[in-house]
């Protein structure tokens, strides 16, 4: 055997000893140098045709170390039997006292069997005056060779927790067409001083490895939800849609509710959807948010540009306090806005009273009452996080996103909504939706969206639709012929879909296993 190598010398050395023996075996020419390193030299030499080889699996017996104390003193029988010869006769119950309590259980067993002693009383007497070790014998072969030829008698030492087996991997080595006694210097790289001097045209180049896989990079990655919420804004501006700005959770009851002519005894405000703020106790008044104001006037400069170019528009400034008594007379009697209203008092406190929004039409309301200063057609969008008291299982967060969009026009009818609803779905490359007349307090018609999902093979509802209700949308000051689409779904649904995940808290939450964030594509909405 061949000493210990370092890990350069390895591949050398195997061609220094092919000089010589025409077949290594690795087991036997490289006892001490690991697996891994043999494999990594080998093909090395293959892949210049220097060396051939074969690789053999197979599996190695070692002893365990009760095994090893047999090989070393002698089986317990032959303990027992020894102990015997010598003193000529011993008492049964001496026996531990001789060989010790392990072979005094194990080997008279096999002492009697094999018929080297026997029971005289209550004593133990020789029967046979020589023996042979067998089992000492037989494990000592095991342990020069590693394996034993009677299969069965292995099998048995196995199942007598004397030996145990582990998996192997040699190699069976032979010259290769390009053997040579030394590895070649290979060239890699080409420099001036070889060009100039000739010396290139003699060069061993070495070979490009095009199977060789890049390095993996130690880089950021974006959340799956990150990148299919990049892939629907894309869709969103490709159609015209403007982003709302969406980055405050705690909103007030009036824009999550009460703008929206959700009544203040409706089920959902229930403590059990509805995450309420105990802290501040209260909001204040709707008014005009500054930063929210500048935000769209900034995002909207384009499309403004575009479609009021030669026109000096006019714009009727926000009244936060005549908009909020319009909303209360809405509940309350349906004020001037063509409706008899809910009919109840209307509590001020309720309105004033602090949620995580449940809903992005929280912020679409705010938007809408905006769009009022100036109504004009308009397209918003908006991507992100809401809250919703919910039990949390395999489908359900207490928190999640949601895709929303809102479209006003003049002359809009539920069809357009139909037919932009199913433009919408089929660049992500869901067709043939199916629409579910629903409720909604604030849409009226309502529909719920249904896709036909291929992989579950069933229709699944897809999203959440309507046409907002004039009780709505008059309070604010938009004309009473501009008429406006709304749509929402959940952004974690498309992506569990698409990523083919099946519990929401794998996507979202502490149990996220960031190897799978980290591992896993891109994805096209429009591509299955
Ligand atoms: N707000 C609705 C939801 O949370 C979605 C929706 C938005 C419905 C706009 C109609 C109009 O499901």
């Amino acid at each position: 055997a061949v000493p210990l190598h370092t890990k350069n010398t390895v591949a050398q050395d195997m061609l220094t000893h092919l000089f010589t023996k025409p077949t290594l075996n690795s087991a036997e020419d490289f006892p001490s140098v690991p697996q891994p390193e043999i494999k990594a030299a080998l093909d090395r030499l293959a892949s210049r045709s220097m060396v051939e080889y074969v690789t053999i699996d197979s599996e190695q017996a070692t002893l365990t170390p009760e095994a090893e104390a047999i090989v070393q003193e002698g089986s317990h029988e032959f303990k027992v039997w020894s102990a015997v010869k010598q003193a000529g006769r011993i008492a049964i119950k001496d026996l531990p006292n001789f060989v010790g309590a392990d072979s005094a259980r194990v080997g008279s067993g096999n002492a009697f069997k094999n018929k080297w002693i026997k029971k005289d009383g209550d004593s133990l007497v020789l029967v046979a005056e020589e023996v042979k070790d067998v089992t000492r014998d037989r494990l000592r072969e095991i342990q020069d060779t590693k394996t034993l030829s009677d299969a069965k008698l292995l099998n048995d030492y196995k199942k007598r927790k004397l030996v145990t087996f582990s998996k192997v991997i040699s190699y069976t080595i032979n010259k290769g067409p390009k053997y040579a006694i030394e590895m070649p210097v290979e060239v890699t790289d080409l420099t001036v001083e070889m060009i100039a001097s000739g010396e290139w045209e003699k060069a061993n180049f070495k070979g490009y490895n095009f199977a060789a896989l890049g390095a993996p990079q130690n880089a950021g990655s974006l959340h799956p939800l990150n990148k299919v919420r990049t892939e629907f804004r894309t869709l969103f501006f490709n159609l015209g849609f403007t982003e709302m700005p969406t980055g405050h959770f705690v909103d007030s009851a009036f824009w999550n509710f009460e703008a929206l002519y959700v009544p203040q005894q409706h089920p959902a405000r229930d403590a059990q959807d509805t995450f309420f703020i105990s802290y501040p106790p209260k909001s204040d008044k709707p008014r005009a948010d500054p930063y929210t104001d500048n935000t769209l006037d900034d995002i909207e400069a384009g499309a403004r540009r575009l479609y009021a170019a030669n026109e000096k528009r006019k714009r009727v400034p926000r009244d936060y306090e005549a908009y909020w008594e319009n909303i209360k007379a809405v509940h309350e009697n349906g004020g001037d806005f063509g409706s008899i209203g809910y009919r109840y008092s209307w509590s001020e406190d309720e309105a004033l009273r602090l949620v995580l929004r449940t809903h992005t039409t929280a912020v679409s309301t705010a938007v809408l009452h905006r769009l009022a200063e100036d109504p004009r057609p308009a397209r918003y969008f908006s991507i992100d996080r809401v809250f919703r008291n919910e039990t949390v299982d395999a489908t359900h967060l207490a928190e999640f996103h949601q895709v929303e969009g809102v479209i006003a026009d003049f002359g809009l009818t539920l069809g357009g909504l139909m037919r932009f609803l199913e433009d919408f779905f089929s660049k992500m490359g869901i067709d043939g939706l199916r629409f579910k007349p629903a409720y909604n307090p604030y849409t009226e018609p309502s529909m719920e969206i249904f896709g036909y999902h291929t992989g579950l093979g069933k229709w699944v509802e897809i999203g959440n639709s309507g046409m907002f209700r004039p009780e709505m949308l008059e309070p604010m000051g938009l004309p009473r012929d501009m008429r406006v689409y709304g749509f929402g779904l959940s952004l974690e649904r498309p992506t569990m879909i698409k990523y083919g995940v099946s519990n929401i808290r794998e996507l979202l939450g502490h149990k996220v296993d960031l190897g799978f964030i980290q591992s896993n594509p891109a994805v096209r909405l429009d591509k299955n």
